[in-house]
Order: structure tokens, then sequence, then C-alpha cells
């Protein structure tokens, strides 16, 4: 049993856990780290370095000079940023250079929200709490679609679907942490869902985990 209440919410892009793990922070008063944008830093850095971004050792080297304060670069919430981050991820030892980050927010006084891909299997497999969040390829592509026009960043939403379909094809299909939901974890699909209803949902399945992990204590 873990000593932190950690929350473990993941789920492909825009399926709405990040959404989601901002409210539970905001309920459960809990630090919140998008575990995205690291690998969308690390893949940024590296591109930026000039580095190709199929080598391994490069996009390590980035991901060892990472701070906390360039998580904060807007640069990162980009739809390039987003491929740039699934193109540095498949490299195990990018990952492994990530841990100690992500291992240090999740042990915090009190407990975490950690939102990813791997974080219910492999950063926090102890976690009393996991969700894995999904929607529809087409319900993501629309949501991400509006969210990047709000950014201003103007793209056509079969684009935006073909990035959805090549990001989860990536993701799943890596050997290194593949995106997968723990065995232990909530499925919560909120395809059908507006945003209120699918944070709503979220927080009664963190409500009847906590009280388990409390009664155990
Ligand atoms: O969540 P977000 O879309 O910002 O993640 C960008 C990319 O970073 C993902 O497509 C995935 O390749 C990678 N990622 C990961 N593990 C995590 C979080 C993100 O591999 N825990």
């Amino acid at each position: 049993m873990t000593e932190f209440f950690v929350i473990a919410v993941d789920g492909p892009a825009a399926s709405g856990k990040g959404t989601i793990a901002t409210g539970l922070g905001r309920a459960f008063d809990l630090p919140v780290l998008d575990t995205g944008l690291l690998y969308r830093a690390v893949g940024v850095l590296t591109h930026r370095a000039g580095e190709d971004l199929d080598d391994e050792a490069a996009a390590r080297a980035a991901a060892l000079t990472l701070t906390a304060d360039q998580l904060e670069d807007p640069a990162l919430r980009t739809r390039a940023a987003g491929e740039l981050a699934s193109r540095v991820a498949i490299h195990g030892r990018v990952r492994e250079a990530l841990l100690e980050f992500q291992n240090t927010f999740a042990q915090q006084e009190g407990g975490a929200v950690l939102d990813g891909r791997d974080i219910g299997t492999v950063i926090c497999p102890d976690a009393p709490a996991k969700l894995y969040v999904t929607a529809t390829p087409e319900v993501r592509a629309h949501r991400r679609w509006k969210q990047l026009g709000g950014q201003g960043e103007e793209v056509a939403y079969e684009d935006v679907l073909a990035d959805i379909r090549r990001r989860d094809a990536r993701d799943g299909g890596r050997d290194a942490a593949p995106m997968k939901p723990a065995p232990d974890a909530v499925l919560l699909d909120t395809s059908e869902m507006t945003i209120e209803q699918a944070a709503d949902a979220a927080r009664r399945i963190v409500e009847a985990a906590r009280a388990r992990w409390e009664s155990s204590r």
C-alpha cells in the first residue's frame, strides 16, 4: 500500500484526461503533473538542437537537461510538439531519464495527480486510484481541433484526426511502456459526455477509491 494518495490518470490524446486531472487536483487538493509536457519538452529541445528524433542518445541528453520552468513554454502546447513528443517517447532511455522527476512529484506529502500514458502501469503501479480515460478518435479529434483553433492554430479536422490515429498507433504499439490501461484502472469513456459530466464521473470514482484506501490504512 502506498503512503501517498496518488491518482493516476491515463489515456490517449485529447481524451479529456488533462481537464479531468486538473479537476481532480482541485477536488482533492493535490498538485497535478501533466507528464505529456515532459515528453513534449524533450521533443522540442531535441528538435531545436538540430538532432535527429530517432537518435535515442540525443533525445536522452535533452531529457537530462530538462528543468521544471521549461514546462511553462507555450510552444509545448502546439500540434507539432505533440508529434515530436510521441517520437521521442518511444525511446526507453528517454523514459528512464524522466522517471526521477515523475517519482519525486508522485511522492509528495499528501499525494499527487499525474496524467499520462503509463502512470498506472509503470510510474505509479501502486496508486490507490487509477483511471483510464478514453473517447472515440473522432470525438477526440474534434475536441483537439477546437482547442487548436482557440489557440490560433488553424488546421483541418481531417488532419487532426490523422494525427490522433497516428499517435494512438505509435503510443500503443511501442515496446517501452506502451499506452494501455492498468489491469486495476477504472475505464471512463467520455465520448458521450460533456467535460463537466466527465469530471463529475471521475470525481465519484476517485472518492470511492479514496474511501477504500483510507479504510485499508
Ligand atoms: O498527453 P500529451 O498528448 O501531451 O502527450 C504527448 C505525447 O507524449 C504522447 O503522444 C506520448 O507519446 C507521450 N507520453 C508518454 N507517456 C506519458 C505522457 C506522454 O509516452 N506518460
